[in-house]
């Protein structure tokens, strides 16, 4: 065993949280103990039609990057919660699991043959879910969105040229403008009666010539909204009328809350504005399966997807192949399930800030299983703008990030990493057994609350 994961692993049991869980969830504690209870063989079977959500799965000392990577930053042990990097702590569906199994009972790793399966399950899935007809032959496969959204930028922006965002947005966005060697312009969305708006004006006063490509996220990562069909429109008629492609990244299409729908950008009624975009999904979020390295994209028009494809190879593993058939396949009542209690762990989240931490501003999530706090209040109270430099940090987002660590033992995704409009603010990630939610909000009530 390596020295981080010895490490961590002591770090988990002497974190006070979710050793508090273990009355209720001993798997915690018995995955502590040793390292083969660790990564238990047992694959979860339905109890009485459920799959449990609420049993803290421990992932500490699995390589994770929720859980692993923050903890190296804090060699004290301060760091105990990883509610920051984007993938869910449930145990999966038992059917990737087992699928995987199967296949590695069989002991050469070889190149692959086909991919056939795979988009079918693409297709079906989209078809029945989300009510969009999809070509098997019109998906190219990836290893990622990331890849992709690289591939359609160095297509369409020359270097020198931009792309548009409204921001607070994902950060990645920013990282993969980069890798194209193109520049960013980020329109700043409003925050209107409790939700981000495009700011309409200053949009389209943002699509001078320089600008060739648009992301459009949906849902929105890190605001949570989910697009109506009348703003998507509105967008893909001025992205039209000044001639810039939209790249749709969809990657959190599945996880929207029962009172919202997720319109696919390829299903707006206007061929012209579907025919000027491209689409980037994964069922990565959807099933947690972001290491299994699989993705897709496609377009109505072949001209793009093949310009596009021009700037574009991936390679899939067979792992990441058979995980994500299981899932397609086989998936959709468990990920029915998750659902249903990632919506049940936002309306925990805002009931318990309302009636507990009223210094937190939150934001009504409409999708996606992360939520954009407003810590400015908080962030005032501990001179977060006055201090930040003296501690060598970039900006009063990351002194918080780390006042909240010391203070909680909670990481946090610093606002300011998700362009303008995001200073003040925490990105979270809720997609934890709500026992441990439970806990890391006390753990923040305390903190917060006796400033
Ligand atoms: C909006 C968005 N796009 C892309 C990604 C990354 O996608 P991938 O891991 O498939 O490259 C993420 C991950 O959190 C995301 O939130």
């Amino acid at each position: 065993m390596s020295d981080i994961t010895i490490l961590n692993r002591r770090r988990f049991i002497k974190s006070a949280g979710m050793t508090a869980l273990a009355g209720a969830a001993g798997a915690v504690t018995t995955a502590t103990s040793t390292a083969s209870a660790q990564s238990s063989t047992a694959i979860p079977t339905l109890a009485g039609g459920k799959y449990d959500f609420d049993t803290p799965y421990n992932r500490v000392g699995t390589n994770s990057s929720r859980w692993d990577s923050p903890a190296r930053n804090y060699p004290g042990g301060e760091f105990k919660y990883g509610m920051g990097v984007a993938s869910m702590d449930f145990e999966c569906a038992p059917c990737i699991t087992e699928a995987l199994g199967e296949r590695c009972k069989h002991h050469n790793w070889g190149y692959l043959s086909t991919t056939e399966p795979l988009r079918k399950g693409i297709v079906n899935w989209n078809g029945e879910r989300h009510g969009i007809d999809l070509e098997p032959s019109s998906l190219t496969l990836s290893d990622g969105v990331y890849p992709g959204i690289i591939a359609a930028l160095r297509s369409f922006v020359p270097t020198g040229n931009k792309v548009l965002l409204t921001s607070p947005c994902y950060s990645g966005f920013y990282s993969m403008a980069r890798a194209a060697r193109v520049d960013t312009i980020d329109s700043q969305m409003r925050y209107v009666n409790g939700r981000y708006e495009i700011d309409w004006e200053d949009l389209e006063s943002k699509m001078t010539s320089e600008v060739r490509a648009m992301i459009v996220c949906n849902p929105q990562n890190p605001t949570g909204n989910v697009w109506t069909e009348e703003e998507l429109l509105r967008i893909g008629h001025l992205a039209l009328e000044h001639k810039i492609v939209v790249l749709a990244d969809e990657i959190h299409s599945d996880v929207v809350r029962a009172t919202h729908r997720y319109v696919p950008f390829a299903s707006l009624p206007d061929e012209a504005v579907i025919n000027n975009s491209v689409s980037f999904n994964a069922i990565s979020k959807t099933f947690n399966l972001a290491a299994m390295k699989n993705a897709y994209f496609y377009s109505k028009n072949p001209t793009l997807l093949a310009r596009v494809n021009q700037f574009h190879r991936a390679e899939l593993s067979t792992l990441g192949v058979v995980a994500n058939e299981a899932a397609y396949q086989h998936g959709a009542e468990w990920f029915d399930q998750a659902n249903a209690y990632l919506d049940d762990n936002h309306t925990f989240v805002e009931n318990y800030i309302r009636e507990h931490i009223p210094n937190v501003g939150y934001t009504r999530n409409e999708g996606t299983f992360m939520t954009f706090l407003d810590f400015s209040k908080v962030m005032a109270a501990v001179g977060a703008g006055d201090r930040y430099k003296a501690h060598d940090k970039d900006t009063p987002e990351e002194y918080f990030q780390d006042w909240l660590v010391h203070n909680s033992g909670i990481y946090l995704n610093p606002g300011s990493s998700y362009g303008t409009g995001g200073a003040g603010h925490m990105r979270m990630n809720v997609a934890s057994s709500r026992l441990v939610l439970k806990e890391v909000f006390d753990a923040m009530a305390a903190a917060v609350n006796r400033l």
